[in-house]
């Protein structure tokens, strides 16, 4: 089936079977490999993407979903080539190690700030809760979120 949404404030179509879910479409069909695969259960977050600028796991929503509407990913979070305050800021701070977990994270963080400009640290672990990173311990990220959030 053909479907068609906006992705990053451009419009792309694809070739899609009618289980195919909107992570892979995206990483597959569309060349946008930032969202990453690593349960496919919607247990990692890692492949977290904003649909109609609400925060999903893209491994459990069928790209069909997606038809009409609109996408953004975090190859879409960047400015005129300067990156998000959160991508400066996962940077700045260490928060990336390995790096599997940190589009997910970014996302979900970008996400936040925006609802939220000056979050607490419970205010933060809860809107991270539905990514899990096997490498930083997360006060990095916590670090990062906090600095982005300064800036
Ligand atoms: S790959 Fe989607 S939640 Fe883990
Ligand atoms: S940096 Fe490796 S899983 Fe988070």
């Amino acid at each position: 089936m053909r479907v068609e949404f906006t992705v990053n404030g451009e419009k792309r179509e694809a070739d899609v079977w009618a289980g195919e879910s909107l992570l892979t479409a995206l990483r597959d069909r569309m060349q946008l490999p930032g969202s990453k695969n690593a349960c496919e259960q919607g247990e990692c977050g890692s492949c977290s993407v904003l649909l109609d600028g609400t925060l999903v796991c893209s491994c459990l929503v069928l790209a069909a979903q997606a038809d009409g509407h609109e996408v953004v990913t975090v190859e879409g979070l960047e400015e005129n080539g300067r990156l998000h305050p959160v991508q400066e800021a996962f940077t700045d701070t260490g928060a990336v190690q390995c790096g599997f977990c940190t589009p997910g994270f970014v996302v979900a963080a970008a996400d936040l700030l925006r609802r939220v400009p000056d979050p607490t640290d419970d205010e933060i672990r809860e809107a991270l809760s539905g990514n899990l990173c096997r490498c930083t311990g997360y006060q990095k990220i916590l670090d990062a979120v906090h600095l982005a959030a300064e800036r």
